[in-house]
């Protein structure tokens, strides 16, 4: 089976829910708070195995009251763990998260044992790392890190590059794919975007070296465009009312990359569009994994796509 490997961070999510984000220096009464398990590398891959990917993650804990636990978490939802690692002296990465009832968010995060994955924990899981059928990265753990395994890494490399951040210009000749937002876009090429520029904005990020870029548009679905066949596309979006949308780049992440070593022979607007499908299915639900979908068969349905 097709393995799915991610390198990245673990974090705890402590989240609160208040009709409306704060303004600086403002205090609001909130009406519920939760902590949950995310981070963007663990949510992607908790998106893959509950869609039934065999995914494996590699990452840090803090050796604390939270790193036994998180790997429990991994455990019961069937992804592998002989490389998450707990560290000593450091606290697992935590997030301090803001949902408004329009579902925006607001977030902040300290990364504790996230700073501490090293090319030595690459090394470590050499094997894997070389033969996985796709490898994903996102931007909470050391960049070099994460560069390093895509050098070694022989099958799809995917990096998400959030949240957003310049100064990473020399990993992406290494991707295969670099899926970002609208703001990660945004940042990487110095342009607004939107739909209506997109394909410069597709075309400008291509020049950074990386093979295929998927822009997420919310709402709006997703654009893509490929070296190969330089036809971009826009996949069209169900619309939903959303309640939580912490975590949905994740859940396309984790989707996508799913999809696209386990259908292979499938058409990459109807990747893509599933992908959409499962994010937009997590918007609807309070909270990251918890939002992810089960065993869920998104390929009953033909999606929606436009040339661009
Ligand atoms: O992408 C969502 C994630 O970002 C949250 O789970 C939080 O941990 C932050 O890292
Ligand atoms: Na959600």
């Amino acid at each position: 089976m097709s393995k799915i490997v991610v390198i990245g961070s673990c974090s705890v999510d402590f989240t609160t829910y208040a009709p409306r984000l704060p303004n600086p220096g403002e205090t609001l009464i909130g009406t519920k708070f939760t902590t949950s398990y995310g981070g963007k590398g663990a949510n992607q891959c908790v998106a893959a195995a509950k869609l039934g990917g065999n995914s494996f993650m590699i990452c840090r804990l803090g050796l604390d009251q939270w790193g036994e636990k998180y790997k429990k978490n991994f455990d019961q939802l069937g992804v592998d763990t002989t490389y998450v690692a707990l560290t000593p002296d450091v606290t697992t990465g935590i997030a301090q998260i803001s949902v408004a009832d329009n579902g925006e968010n607001q977030i902040v995060i300290v990364p504790g044992a996230n700073s501490y994955l090293s090319k030595d924990d690459v090394k470590n899981a050499e094997q894997l790392i070389t033969n996985a059928d796709i490898l994903i990265g996102q931007l909470e753990t050391p960049l070099e890190t994460t560069l390093e395994a895509f050098k070694l890494n022989k099958g799809i490399k995917l990096l998400n590059a959030a949240p957003a951040r310049r100064g990473i210009e020399e990993i992406l000749p290494y991707c295969t794919i670099l899926c970002v937002n609208e703001p990660e876009a945004a940042l990487l090429t110095n342009t607004e975007v939107s739909l209506k520029n997109a394909v410069a904005v597709l075309k400008k990020l291509l020049e950074t070296g990386c093979e295929s870029v998927i822009i997420t548009l919310g709402p709006d679905g997703a654009v893509y465009m490929s070296k190969h066949d330089q036809e971009p596309i826009h996949i069209i979006c169900d619309k939903v009312t959303p309640v939580d949308t912490t975590g949905a780049g994740d859940a396309f992440v984790g989707a996508f990359a799913t999809y696209l070593v386990t259908h292979k022979d499938k058409p990459m607007h109807q990747i893509i569009g599933a992908a959409c499908h499962v994010a937009s299915l997590s918007v609807t639900k309070e909270g990251t994994q918890t939002s992810y979908p089960s065993k869920f068969d998104a390929f009953k349905r033909v999606y929606k796509y436009e040339k661009l």
